[in-house]
């Protein structure tokens, strides 16, 4: 029988009950196909913090190494928003994640079934068909890794910060790769987003996904935007863009953006995808929803469940290489949700229920 061995870490906040119904959902439909899970929970961001000094403890970052995927919950709160920054729990637990397993690919699919159109802040006849694209973000370059990173004070009174925003051509090229993979099992359009206009490293970014499209993939269709328009396109019609590739910090910010379009940052999970690959063969990585902690609803039942449920998914998907059980689970989250079952954050006047209860409707659509 074959052991889907991953790391646990459900975090703060909401965490640790959508992270509960994410493993009740797997633990079904993997006992359906026969396949046995190992999840080996750790402590990382705040609750890290309080039980062990820090963020990301070592016997986390031990389990995970041992682990051939990492199942994550979310970290921070306000508990933990009077720490220095460099120790609060978003930045001393996931960014070094990130960087300790060269996750540099992150997947977000921005989805809204047509069935929910209501909960989009866009007007409906913007969106007839719903929503569906998929940001490809780098993960672990640019300005939020480049070097030199500092604040200091100057000899004439005055204080200066400075953050390096640098990319090698490698780096351009690997997650251009992702791109054109996820674009190839989806329309085969790329929209490749950067500031050329302004920035030396998006002039860089741009020849290098324009060569490396043109050497390895002629047949997807290739087209380059500055990222203010990219912002404002994606309010004006989202549907026009298929796969968007870009840097890390653009990268940031227009996820959130196509994350409220899509309506509900409940429903919106990720993917981080490192170079390296598993016993399995397929890639290590770590899953995410695109949510917080959500700490004004935490511990209250209401949390919607489904963006860790299909970050899961997702994990079976790149990881496990289970493509149709994850699927079937993506499959019964639609199910679920589009048959009236919600929870209150993606309610608007549908009968709304719990995050356990959403999670047993999930089970049983499977
Ligand atoms: C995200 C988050 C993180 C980021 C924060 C929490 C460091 O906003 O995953 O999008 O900026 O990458
Ligand atoms: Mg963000």
């Amino acid at each position: 029988m074959d052991t889907l061995k991953f790391a646990v870490l459900p975090g703060d906040g909401i965490g640790p009950e959508v992270m509960e119904v994410a493993l009740a959902v797997l633990e079904r439909a993997a006992e359906s196909e026969g396949l046995r899970l190992e999840p080996s929970e750790a402590d990382a961001g705040g609750i890290a913090i309080d039980r062990h000094g820090s963020a990301l403890p070592q016997e986390t970052l031990d389990l995970c190494a041992r682990s051939d995927a990492i199942l994550f919950g979310s970290v921070g709160g306000p508990k933990w928003e009077n720490l220095p920054p460099k120790e609060q729990p978003e930045r001393a637990a996931l960014l070094p994640l990130r960087k300790h397993f060269s996750l540099f690919a992150n997947i977000r699919p921005g989805l809204l079934y047509p069935e929910l159109v209501d909960a989009s802040p866009l007007k409906k006849e913007r969106i007839p068909e719903g929503i569906d694209l998929v940001c490809i973000r780098e993960l672990t370059g640019g300005i939020y890794f480049g070097q030199p990173k500092a604040t200091r004070d100057l000899p004439d009174g005055d204080r200066e910060a400075i953050d390096t925003m640098v990319y090698r051509r490698s780096e351009v090229e690997r997650i251009t790769e992702v791109a054109i993979a996820t674009a190839r099992g989806r329309k085969n359009r790329i929209c490749s987003v950067d500031k050329a206009n302004v920035l030396e490293t998006s002039v860089l970014w741009r020849q290098t996904v324009t060569d490396y499209l043109a050497a390895k993939a002629p047949e997807i269709e290739l087209s380059h935007m500055y990222v203010d328009n990219a912002a404002m396109q994606l309010a004006r019609d989202p549907n026009q863009f298929d796969v968007i590739l870009t840097e890390n910090m653009f990268g940031d910010i227009l996820s959130d953006e196509m994350a409220v379009v899509c309506g509900s940052l409940g429903m919106l999970s990720s993917a981080s995808l490192g170079t390296g690959s598993n016993r399995h063969g397929h890639r290590f990585g770590l899953y995410e929803p695109a949510g917080g902690t959500a700490p004004d609803i935490a511990g209250r039942n209401l949390a919607n469940p489904c963006a860790q449920v299909l970050s899961a998914a997702m994990m079976l998907r790149f990881s496990f290489g289970l493509d149709p059980l994850a699927d079937r689970i993506e499959a019964a989250v639609r199910k679920t949700v589009t048959s009236g079952t919600r929870t209150g954050d993606i309610a608007f006047g549908a009968q709304s229920v719990g995050t356990r209860e959403m999670g047993e409707a999930i089970i049983k659509n499977l």
